[in-house]
């Protein structure tokens, strides 16, 4: 005989729903009938859309999690929220020097962290997040930069900041400052743009231009990476 599926009963905006066990956020969301436009991405933990918060039963505290990767428990409560603050500013970043006057005159809001890391314990990316905010306030753009890295800027950092720093958006600033003035050259980066500038790769990327989703898909997970030295 068939095992009969184990179902939890979640709330979802104070409405009771029992779904299976083992669905993650937005599956259970879409097996409850809901149907996700925002707020939703590459289902994969890399695209940074689905940045959500919830409770768990008997927890206290306010959990952040990303919805395609935080699997539903027994009692937890969904609630929508409104999107995470972005403000960002416009800047050329061929006129800002790679230190931190550019940080203080674009993000001066960093020198409001008082250090209490809950951006580091909101972070699905195990990110030190306020560590890097911590070296963008002594100027260290290179290691904001690193430390930063593999942020994908789903915005919980900053949803859950009493001193309302979006730093994911400096991150990034540091980030591009570093790229363009801190970083050695890559030689084979130069060498790669150069190629397709030249026209070498024309024939490859029209035929993926002409691929459907599941080929193109296929071609993705196939692919080598060569690691450049
Ligand atoms: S949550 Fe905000 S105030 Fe707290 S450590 Fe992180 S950046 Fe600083
Ligand atoms: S640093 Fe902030 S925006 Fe980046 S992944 Fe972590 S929580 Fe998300
Ligand atoms: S949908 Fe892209 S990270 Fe969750």
């Amino acid at each position: 005989m068939a095992e009969k599926q184990k179902m939890v009963k979640i709330h979802i905006l104070g409405e009771p729903f029992y779904v299976p066990d083992g669905l993650t956020i937005i599956n259970a969301l879409e097996y409850a009938g809901f149907q996700l436009t925002h707020g939703i991405g590459c289902r994969e933990g890399f695209c940074g859309a689905c940045g959500t918060i919830f409770r768990k039963k008997g927890d206290y505290k306010l959990q952040a999690g990303l919805a395609c990767q935080t699997i539903v428990s027994e009692g937890m409560y969904l609630a929508q929220i409104p999107f995470v603050p972005a403000e960002k500013p416009i800047y050329d970043i061929t006129k800002l020097p790679p230190d931190i006057t550019s940080f203080k005159e674009l993000y001066p809001v960093i020198f409001r962290c008082v250090a209490c890391n809950t951006c580091t314990k909101s972070c699905p990316q195990d990110l030190e997040v306020m560590d890097y905010v911590q070296a963008l306030i002594k100027g260290d753009v290179e290691k904001t930069a690193d430390l930063s890295f593999d942020c994908i800027r789903c915005g919980l950092c900053a949803l859950r900041c009493p001193a309302e720093i979006v730093q994911y958006n400096a991150a990034i600033l540091a980030r591009r400052l570093c790229g363009r003035y801190l970083l050695k050259e890559s030689r084979d980066l130069t060498n790669r743009v150069k190629e397709i500038a030249e026209g070498d790769y024309d024939t490859e990327l029209d035929e993926l231009v002409k691929m459907d989703e599941d080929k193109l898909k296929k071609k993705y997970y196939e692919r080598e990476i060569k690691l450049f030295d």
